[in-house]
């Protein structure tokens, strides 16, 4: 039995005798050793953190579980959040199984086809938004104050206690804190919580550091990097086109408190390590995901030593919420052949013969 982050980290976390215990099984996620991509960057101990594990495919569901539950506590009719598509489908499957109405709020065509198809199959009421998702993300705010219904984006606090529970998670697998974590910035609030879950761990005693944070944002959707918002942010990686984060100042914490840094990569570097990732790790991630091995690709090439440094790279989402995009940007060889095993010698002796190239 899965034990759900409210009951392993209860205590940790903002519980009370009428807090409902929910879970739909979150947490727990895979530490993952590299088995490749470390020795080649010259770092002996590099892990990856498959938050894709979780629930509904995202990081997410650790945050949901709290959110929900204390919206549940407080007697709350419905919950209601802006999304980039992972928030969105965590708060349906949480409202959906807890029976309290979900409201989404989407950027029109710009989510992953996956989440959508989640946020519908789970049951939510879906706005979509003819807009970006700081668009969105005002509207919700500004409903939220007008009407009792929960904000469930990572502005409640409850959100950033549930996510707080991967850094307990890391410590606890590894037995000390990491000296690197990197991990994608969108919104700031995954930064924001593992920083608080690090910093509370080893207030307690449980490590005896706290990580260097490396926060990474994409170079078309880097409002953090350039101190500045970006009115029409733009990145392959849809989970992080946010051009001005809720957990801005909190973000620039993590960083400053941790010795860290928060950079930016390309695309083209994003793509690079999705597909790295995928064919030498055998981890199919989201994009977003792939800019946290990205930046740590980037900042080896200038020149950072991993030697003797643990490092791990935060895997926030699955790839199987995008399929289209691998479809386009993966270079991938699809031999196609008729039934009969004589096409099948032939594919494989001289592949080059039978092949091409699928485009998608
Ligand atoms: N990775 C993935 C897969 C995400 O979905 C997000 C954010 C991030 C990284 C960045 O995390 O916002 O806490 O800095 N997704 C949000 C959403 C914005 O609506 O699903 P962050």
């Amino acid at each position: 039995m899965v034990e759900g982050v409210l009951r392993k980290y209860g205590q940790f976390l903002p519980v009370s005798s009428s807090t409902p215990m929910i879970t739909l099984g979150e947490g727990d996620t895979p530490l993952v050793k590299s088995t490749r991509l470390g020795n080649e960057l010259g770092c002996d101990e590099l892990y990856f953190k498959l938050e894709g594990c979780n629930p509904t495919g995202s990081f997410k569901d650790r945050g949901m579980v709290v959110a929900v539950a204390k919206a549940l506590e407080a007697g709350s009719k419905a919950i209601m959040c802006a999304s980039t598509g992972n928030t969105s489908a965590s708060a349906a499957a949480y409202g959906g199984r807890f029976n309290i109405s979900t409201i989404v709020l989407v950027p029109k065509g710009e989510i992953a086809s996956g989440k959508l198809a989640q946020a519908m199959a789970y049951g939510a009421k879906i706005l979509a938004v003819n807009g970006s998702f700081d668009h969105a993300l005002s509207l919700v705010r500004t409903f939220t104050n007008n009407h009792p219904i929960t904000l469930v984006n990572s502005v409640n606090p409850n959100r950033i206690e549930g996510q707080k529970t991967a850094g307990f998670e890391i410590v606890d697998s590894l037995g000390d804190a990491p000296d690197y974590v990197f991990i994608p910035v969108g919104n700031a609030g995954n930064i924001t919580a593992y920083t608080k879950g690090f910093v509370e761990y080893h207030a307690l005693g449980f490590s005896s550091k706290t990580p260097k944070m490396m926060g990474f944002q994409a170079e078309g959707a880097a409002p953090i990097v350039l101190g500045h918002p970006v009115s029409n942010p733009k990145t392959v990686a849809s989970a992080i086109r946010i051009g001005n984060p809720a957990s801005w100042e909190s973000a620039l914490a993590a960083r400053d408190q941790s010795g860290g840094v928060i950079d930016t990569v390309s695309d083209e570097q994003i793509l690079a390590a999705y597909s790295l990732l995928a064919s030498r790790e055998g981890i199919f991630c989201e994009p977003a995901s792939a800019a946290a091995f990205a930046g740590l690709v980037k900042l080896r090439q200038l020149g950072l030593g991993l030697a003797n440094q643990r490092v791990v790279c935060i895997i926030t989402g699955t790839g199987l919420k995008d399929p289209d995009l691998a479809a386009r940007s993966v270079q991938s060889e699809i031999i196609e052949i008729e039934p009969d095993i004589r096409e099948v010698e032939a594919a494989l002796m001289t592949p080059t013969k039978h092949s091409r190239r699928e485009d998608g």
